[in-house]
């Protein structure tokens, strides 16, 4: 696969995007399939690298996993156990198959699921979800770089969440939904992800009341039968087409997106001078005469998404003023600052904070993708920068954008 992105900055977007499903979810809730009798059918799976990992995984397992002529995805669990160890050399490349632990010991009371290390945007630990799959009966080990966990009995239970990890709740909500008795989960992650997923687990029989609140209500059911779904569209995805419209002064309809889950991004644009307005088909930006600075504080949802975070500094490297970006998710997440500055940005850190002092254009560099969203950042500023950029490992970027290079030349970007 291609690891560069040559792109051309200066011309103006125009035109419709399609956005994808969500990564997010789709990652979810094919770890979650594993559980179900029969055969479940995903519609609106995004096509993209993190998503081929998890299928892949699957198959390791032990799980039929294919794409059909219609491109849904097929998922059909053997009748008797699937594999309870994820495989090491797929599992490292992706964070998500921690996703698996869940899923595994709700289906089976049995999981061994390699350790994820640290990534670039933070040290990331689990320690919430053992303390979620102790609490509903399991025995945890750690070792050689695995958790083992093993339930003979897991029973429903009260859990409470120091902080509403996404992933915690959702592989607290795969634990119990099959869990005999009433599980709770409360400062719960609210997230659209976490709304689809019960919507998911309830279609297949699950009784799940709550999500989209900080309290998660399970009661367990002894079968959850195979369904077809189709998976929310991909609201970082369209943040970063709006973006794209508002830092190269254009104007683009987003179209196939659910307007509630963009909210706090909406806000922030309109701040920045863009104008955003709901359509038929779904959101129109255009880029305003002038960028204009705005302090962005990242939080769990409905706050501000971390995963917006660098595209939005990206934007903001061309207000005319000064903008402060407070990181408050993940402790590791300005690896893109010096990138940006390669660009000509005039950025400082101090701690979790980037003041962020506006300037009036960026110029094209060689610079490198660290992470997913550095990445799609850098591709906004490049966009918006004059003459020629090159990003660097640039696979960073395709393990969450669909079709991106096409999608951006439909626009009229010149990228290759
Ligand atoms: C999910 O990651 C997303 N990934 C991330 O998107 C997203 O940034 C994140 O949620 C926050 O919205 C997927 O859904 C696959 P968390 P997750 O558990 O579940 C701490 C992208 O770019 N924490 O909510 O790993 C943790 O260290 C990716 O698409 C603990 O301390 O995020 C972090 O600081 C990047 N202990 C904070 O909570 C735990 O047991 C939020 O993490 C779990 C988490």
């Amino acid at each position: 696969m291609k690891d560069i992105l040559v792109i051309e900055g200066g011309q103006p977007l125009y035109g419709n995007v399609h956005i994808s499903g969500a990564k997010n979810a789709g990652l979810v809730l094919i770890a979650a399939s594993i559980m179900a009798e029969g055969e479940t059918i995903l519609d609106n799976v995004p096509r993209i690298c993190d998503v081929e990992v998890m299928v892949q995984i699957l198959n390791e397992m032990g799980v039929k996993a294919f794409w059909n002529e219609d491109d849904s995805l097929s998922i059909i669990p053997p009748a008797t156990t699937v594999k309870t160890q994820t495989p090491y050399e797929l599992a490292k490349k992706l964070r998500a198959s921690n996703l698996f632990l869940g899923a595994l010991l709700g289906r089976q009371g049995e999981a061994i699921v390699s350790l994820p290390g640290g990534c670039d945007i933070g040290s990331r630990p689990m320690d919430l979800h053992l303390k979620g799959a102790q609490a509903l009966g399991a025995d945890i080990d750690i070792e050689h770089g695995y958790i083992y966990a093993r339930a003979l009995q897991m029973h429903g239970s009260r859990v409470y969440l120091d902080f509403p990890s996404v992933g915690a709740t959702e592989n607290i909500m795969m634990m119990a939904v099959k869990t005999p008795g009433l599980s709770i989960i409360e400062n719960a992650a609210k997230e659209p992800e976490i709304v689809d997923l019960a919507n998911f687990l309830n279609s297949m029989g699950g009784k799940i009341r709550g999500a989209g609140t900080d309290l998660i209500k399970i009661e367990g059911v002894p079968v959850l039968n195979a369904c077809r779904y189709t998976i929310i569209p991909d609201r970082i995805e369209a943040g970063t087409y709006m973006i794209a419209a508002a830092i190269t002064g254009g104007e683009v309809l987003v179209e196939n997106v659910i307007p509630t889950h963009l909210h706090p991004i909406v806000a922030k644009l309109q701040e920045t001078g863009a104008t955003v307005q709901e359509t038929e088909q779904g959101l129109l930006v255009k880029g305003g005469q002038r960028i204009l600075p705005a302090d962005i504080k990242t939080l769990p949802y409905p706050g501000f998404p971390t995963d917006m975070q660098s595209q939005m500094m990206a934007l903001l490297s061309l207000a005319e003023g000064t903008s402060v970006i407070v990181e408050n998710v993940f402790e590791n997440r300005f690896q893109i600052v010096d990138e940006l500055k390669r660009m000509g940005a005039k950025i400082k850190l101090e701690g979790h904070s980037a003041i962020v002092e506006g300037t009036p254009s960026l110029y094209g560099a060689r610079v490198k993708a660290t992470d997913l969203r550095a990445g799609a950042a850098l591709v906004l500023s490049a966009l918006a920068a004059r003459g020629e950029t090159t990003i660097e490992e640039a696979i960073h970027i395709f393990r969450g954008y669909e079709d991106i290079e096409t999608k951006l030349k439909s626009l009229g970007a010149k990228i290759k």
